[in-house]
């Protein structure tokens, strides 16, 4: 089966469960337990103090029913003064420190998705694209910290202050707060069916705008082949059925927000007419005052605020935690071991009547049979579209072959486990990405555990040290994009330095189509030369004195193998090569 184009659910990265997602939160959590106390004790202070208020209010309706003296008045109203100001000052500390804590766990858990981000398996992020993991580490981590900015400290304000204001009507009387428990089963309704409706709306909202942003970084960063290979079209296509998904996707989470309001609406009507019914009997058989009566209806309209806050809420921490999962799926993702124990596989390629097409496409590989001995250098050369890019993906194991197999020391490579086929073969392909990030972050999503030293050899092999000892922060220096800027050479480089890094028995190697300046490329064909040195390679050579290096050549044409021998050879004869390496010279 070939792998579709876009697939508009799987090929992403994972999703952590509820579970997963609450162990990383607890993780970041951990270390900010006294921080948390603290916030909590002054948060559950200031909602207390706010108590005190509507029995006092209610003090001084009795005062006035009874037409009772000023003096009566100057309790309630010392105990409202000195409530109002515990709250005012209480409340903006506990919010501070609950804001102070929020910032920190989000810190250490951005730091951990990011490290990791920049770890994960090279073969993982091709497979799931780029704009996936850009979603998540964008717009997920921006969920992740609104909520824990604004929608945490809401949210436990209005926990503290329903449970709390409850336990008020209760102190008043017991039937005051049965009242007010009629609204409840609304509220619990409401609030059930929208985290059980919900949060799979969310998680599909959220895909859909990861694949959104996959098909426009696709078509955008690939402008040029877009426009070369007459794809605008397709793409346009494709762009529009995503965004289309992901409109119809955030339509439905809004309805489902629309019904859980109107049940929130009715929670309360309910509880405030049975609250003041309630009083009605109490205050009319005498066993409250007016005031008491007074004091429940206040303190259950106290309520529609933090419930009102917990209806947002709810929707918001309901997003978070889909965007929190979203990002604890990426530390799920099992970093490259560099497991030693694994039985060695025979550093030898062969592809066996090889076809493939691509999902909407024809078929563009035709049956190519192909061996790369133990050791061997074999380059891939043809024109443009010949299918070379095609056939050193299926080598790799990226593609599947529609009919045919690939094999790797005798071994069909779909039957082999992902991380053994990694750990064997690794592939650098035509655009060379250079991740934002330190020069040695971009290094170890080769190798994560690899120590400084390593990553400056691997660079010494590559031939980069010469311009990496000039870098003003060395290894730490940010590369790539808003980073130190580097040439086309010089990321070829790195991507070469990486495959040392991995040191893989099989390299599968797509010369990046650029023209580097005749300086340049003879550089880089030293640093190929070293870095391939006794692996088994598969090079698609652009550069024919490349090709000219090769123990042998392979000349692909609409993809077929059409010829096929020693470059020398080759090129002293007269078939499509020596035409090739003859129209190659001329353009030198
Ligand atoms: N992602 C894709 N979806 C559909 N068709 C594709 C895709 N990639 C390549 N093709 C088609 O497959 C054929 C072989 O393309 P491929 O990229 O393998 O050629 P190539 O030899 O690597 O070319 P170049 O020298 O320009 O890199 C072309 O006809 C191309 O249009
Ligand atoms: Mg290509």
């Amino acid at each position: 089966m070939s792998a579709p184009d876009l697939p508009l659910e799987q090929a992403t990265l994972p999703v952590a469960t509820p579970r997963q997602a609450r162990r990383e939160l607890w993780r970041a959590l951990r270390p900010e337990r006294l921080g948390v106390g603290l916030a909590f004790a002054v948060l559950a202070a200031t909602v207390t103090a706010g108590l005190f208020i509507p029995p006092a209010l209610g003090r001084i309706v009795d005062v006035a029913e009874r037409s009772g003296t000023p003096a009566e008045l100057v309790a309630p109203l010392v105990v409202i003064t000195v409530a109002t100001l515990v709250q005012g000052v209480a409340g903006s500390g506990g919010w501070y420190l609950v804001v102070r804590v929020g910032e920190k766990v989000l810190a250490a858990l951005r730091e951990r998705v990011l490290s990791r981000a920049l770890q994960l398996p090279q073969a993982e992020v091709e497979r799931s694209g780029t704009g996936d993991l850009v979603s998540r580490v964008s717009n997920d981590v921006d969920q992740v910290s609104e909520a824990l900015r604004e929608a945490v400290p809401q949210l436990l304000w209005a926990a503290f202050t329903v449970v709390l204001t409850l336990v008020g009507l209760a102190a008043l009387d017991w039937r005051f707060a049965l009242a007010g428990l009629v609204s409840m089963p609304f509220y619990v309704w409401a609030a059930r069916g929208y985290t059980v409706v919900a949060p799979p709306l969310y998680t599909a909202e959220r895909a859909a705008e990861g694949v959104r942003s996959q098909a426009l970084v696709e078509t955008l960063g690939g402008v040029e082949t877009v426009r070369a290979f007459l794809l605008g079209p397709r793409h346009l296509r494709r762009v529009g059925e995503a965004s289309e998904m992901a409109r119809r996707r955030r339509i439905r989470t809004a309805d489902t927000t629309a019904w859980f309001f109107s049940r929130i609406h009715l929670g309360e009507l309910t509880g405030t007419g049975s609250v003041l019914l309630v009083g009605a009997l109490l205050v009319g058989d005498g066993s409250a005052t007016l005031g008491e009566a007074t004091a429940a209806a206040l303190y259950f309209i106290r309520l529609y605020d933090p419930v009102g806050a917990l209806v947002n809420l709810l929707d918001e921490a309901q997003s978070a935690t889909a965007s929190l999962r979203r990002l604890a799926g990426i530390l799920q993702v099992p970093v490259e071991a560099r497991a030693g124990g694994e039985p060695p596989v025979a550093p030898r390629l062969s592809l066996e009547g090889v076809r493939f097409g691509y999902a909407d496409g024809p078929e563009v590989v035709h049956g190519v049979d192909l061996v790369v001995r133990p050791g061997e250098h074999v380059a891939l050369v043809g024109s443009s579209g010949a299918g070379k890019t095609t056939l050193a993906a299926l080598a790799a194991g990226i593609h599947e072959p529609v009919a045919g197999r690939v094999l790797l020391g005798g071994c069909p490579v779909a039957d082999l486990d992902r991380d053994v086929l990694r750990e064997h073969v690794a592939l650098v392909t035509q655009e060379v990405h250079v991740f934002a990030g330190t020069l040695a972050q971009d290094l170890r999503l080769a190798r994560p555990g690899a120590t400084d030293e390593e990553l400056l050899a691997a660079l010494e092999v590559a031939g980069a040290r010469p311009w990496v000892d000039l870098l003003p922060e060395g290894l730490s220096t940010v590369v790539g994009e808003g980073g130190h800027p580097v040439t086309a050479v010089q990321a070829q480089q790195v991507a070469l330095a990486r495959l040392a890094l991995r040191d893989p028995a099989v390299a599968i190697l797509d010369e990046a189509t650029a023209e580097a300046g005749s300086a340049g490329a003879r550089h880089l064909e030293r640093s190929m030369e070293r870095v391939l040195e006794g692996r088994t390679a598969l090079l698609v050579a652009h550069r024919l004195t490349t090709a000219a290096a090769a123990d042998r050549v392979v000349v692909l044409e609409h993809g077929r193998v059409v010829e096929e021998g020693a470059p020398e050879e080759l090129a002293a004869g007269t078939g499509p090569y020596a035409e090739l390496w003859r129209a190659w010279q001329a353009g030198r």
